[in-house]
């Protein structure tokens, strides 16, 4: 089953949770909110570490969640700054993101925009696909 977007209620929740981000060391809070395609909404929020680079993106605690509610897959995201404007994904999410949503994912360009799509955003990617076809058996 897949739902159409609330994109104005997946905007709205990326941004409350983006009050629980913990970011200390960049500043930068961040809220991510994913509608999977058994319709439920997920929301999560950056975690930052000491050693910066173990730093946990909010999209990937979506993904988490979304996985560990048993959804297949994300069919929307809506990623925000504290400031409550749209913020792109990091290269290292569009390809986590990938697996977890595909070249169809939407994401959210903010209001006055259309939704742009993973493929968009990652172009020629190194999927699944690649990988079954390219590995050594
Ligand atoms: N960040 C995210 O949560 N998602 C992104 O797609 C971009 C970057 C976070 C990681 C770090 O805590 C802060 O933003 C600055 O890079």
């Amino acid at each position: 089953m897949s739902a159409a977007a609330d994109w104005v209620a997946l905007r709205a929740a990326a941004a409350a949770v983006s009050a629980h981000a913990h970011a200390p060391w960049s500043g930068l809070r961040v809220g991510a909110a994913g509608l999977t395609d058994d319709g439920r909404v997920v929301a999560a929020c950056n975690v930052e570490n000491a050693s910066y680079g173990l730093t946990l993106c909010a999209e990937c605690g979506v993904v988490s969640m979304a996985r560990a509610g048993g959804s297949g897959a994300l069919v929307a995201l809506a990623v925000v700054a504290g400031d409550g404007q749209p913020l792109a994904p990091c290269g290292r999410c569009r390809q986590v993101l990938m697996d977890n949503g595909g070249p169809g994912l939407l994401i959210d360009a903010g209001a006055g925009a259309p939704p742009v799509t993973l493929g968009d955003l990652l172009p020629s990617p190194f999927d699944t696909d690649e990988l079954l076809a390219r590995r050594r058996s």
